[in-house]
């Protein structure tokens, strides 16, 4: 698989079943998420009012992480704002694993 595009962000031994592992994508914050052995990325930060989604609790049962700060909660496969306080979807970053890499890129290139 080619790795032109893409980013090396951290290794998937980093990011534990069921947890969440903050990584940096140039000057972005990323939350990255293993949800039942798939790896997902979003911007670490709310949509209602900014404050960083990986201080929140990921579960593993509904593959929904929660904003600490208002309760708002988003579906960490799409982005997509799941509760108010927050309507619109947290921004998803593409990844790839090869060899026990994630590599990510830019979702708008
Ligand atoms: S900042 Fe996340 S719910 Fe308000």
């Amino acid at each position: 698989m080619s790795t032109e595009g893409w980013t090396v962000l951290c290794a998937t031994a980093e990011v534990l079943p069921g947890e969440t592992h903050v990584a940096w994508f140039d000057d972005v914050a990323l939350v990255v998420i293993n949800f039942d052995g798939m790896f997902y990325a979003l911007e670490d930060r709310c949509t209602h009012d900014e404050f960083e989604l990986s201080a929140g609790p990921f579960d593993p049962g509904t593959g929904q992480i929660e904003c600490v700060l208002h309760g708002a909660r988003f579906d960490v496969r799409s982005g997509e704002a799941m509760c108010a306080p927050a309507y619109e979807p947290v921004r998803k970053y593409p990844l790839k694993v090869e060899d026990g890499v994630i590599y990510v890129r830019d979702p708008d290139a």
